[in-house]
């Protein structure tokens, strides 16, 4: 019997218990706002901000409305103007180009190594086209950071980290997020923690931490955080900063604090997931599984392989086919964007150079959502299924 995978790949797991308990606490008191506090109250949001902090060891933390909110004040807070130019990541989501256009900047893209990380050598030749490098960390690759940091500080190029997909990972036990002058983390849906929309941003920097605080929006009453910095330091840029509102609000940050908790818990079970998928997949013929350096911690919430120089349609078979069995994947390499897939050649506001290196690794890139309602046996079904599907066409290709 034909065996199908009948799971939904865009399923997460409940929101915990706590969670909901602390939800409807702040929905019962009704001070949702961030700055709406009873005498003596700390809220939500300021305790969420304290704790990330403390997680990711950074000196300071703001909470905000989304992941993409977050790049966009760091873009605005290192001092990013209309017309200036950003280094990004050519294999990321249309967040990141979507950022640095918001401040009015253009991307510079960078291509993407075999590994799906930033490509070094094409950031060291290209690293004195900008002052700033938006680096996605693309479904959770991490690069060699130690490099990357040595080509930025030679070339005086401030770096935030786009952590969307790194929330709980780590280079060389540093937590991803770290090693630039900002990391901006999202808490959306289909991210490390869920509150439907929302987004984290950390630095040891003063000055920047308060520039952040003022972008999102705090009708001067920073002095009601508790991740950022003395009211000195605001006095500093407080008139100069304008207000582009974009908070997290104390209902969404009530129900991230106990899923925060459980981060470290939960990012071991992504990785048994990913490691079942993983050892399922490895030596399928045609397909080449990611190989993941002994220094990075990933989170398998996803897992990529490359059908490296495979025919357009040939890819488009294999994927009809693992469909058909219930396996959703998606494809980086089609002519048009669909559904959270996108390329650098896409984003038709961003002009860009073509790159035929990355183009060909683009083209072979497969992925696919590891939600964490999917058990163990479930992903051994689905590399099993797709290990013969693409198995079956690999040999049709190769006859
Ligand atoms: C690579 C990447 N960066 C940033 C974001 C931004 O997150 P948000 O949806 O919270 O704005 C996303 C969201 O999908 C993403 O995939």
């Amino acid at each position: 019997m034909t065996e199908r995978f009948t799971g939904s790949f865009t399923q997460q797991e409940p929101i915990p218990d706590e969670a909901i308990e602390a939800a409807l606490a702040v929905l019962q008191h009704g001070r949702l706002h961030r700055y709406n506090l009873a005498p003596g109250e700390v809220g939500e949001t300021a305790l969420l901000e304290q704790e990330f902090a403390e997680m990711t060891g950074a000196k300071y933390c703001l909470a905000v409305a989304s992941g993409g909110y977050a790049m966009a004040t760091a873009l605005r807070a290192v001092g990013v103007k209309p017309g200036d130019k950003v280094l990004s990541n050519a294999f990321t989501l249309a967040p990141v180009p979507g950022a640095i256009a918001s401040v009015g900047a253009v991307p510079v893209f960078v291509g993407v190594s075999e590994g799906l990380t930033i490509d070094l050598d094409d950031l060291a030749a290209k690293a004195d086209k900008a002052d700033v490098l938006l680096l996605s960390h693309m479904r959770g690759h991490i690069c060699d950071m130690d490099r990357l940091m040595a080509i930025c500080e030679a070339a005086g190029v401030t770096v935030i980290e786009d952590c969307a997909h790194t929330m709980g990972a780590a280079w060389k036990g540093v937590p991803s997020g770290r090693h630039g002058a900002i990391g901006c983390y999202s808490c959306q849906t289909y991210k490390h923690v869920n509150s439907g929309e929302g987004g984290l941003l950390v630095t040891d920097d003063e000055e920047l931490a308060a520039k952040a605080v003022m972008l999102s929006g705090s009708y001067m009453l920073f002095e009601r955080h508790l991740a950022a910095p003395g009211p000195e330091v605001f006095e500093r840029v407080k008139y100069e900063t304008p207000n582009i509102s974009g908070r997290m609000d104390n209902l969404r940050a009530a129900i991230l604090r106990p899923q925060l908790r459980a981060l470290e818990s939960q990012v071991e079970r992504w990785n048994e997931r990913y490691q079942v998928l993983e050892a399922g997949l490895s030596g399928t013929p045609g397909l080449t599984v990611i190989e993941r350096p002994e220094a990075e911690r990933y989170v398998g919430s996803s897992i990529q392989f490359l059908l490296l120089d495979w025919p357009a349609e040939d890819v488009r078979e294999a994927l009809r086919r693992c469909a058909a069995r219930g396996v959703e994947l998606k494809w980086f390499g089609a002519a048009e964007p669909v559904a959270f897939t996108s390329r650098y050649d896409s984003w038709r506001y961003a002009p860009s150079e073509p790159m035929p290196v990355s183009d060909r690794v683009l083209a072979g890139i497969v992925d696919m959502r590891v939600p964490l309602t999917f058990s163990l046996e479930d992903c051994a079904v689905i590399a099993r299924i797709i290990r013969s599907e693409i198995g079956a066409v690999w040999q049709s290709l190769t006859d």
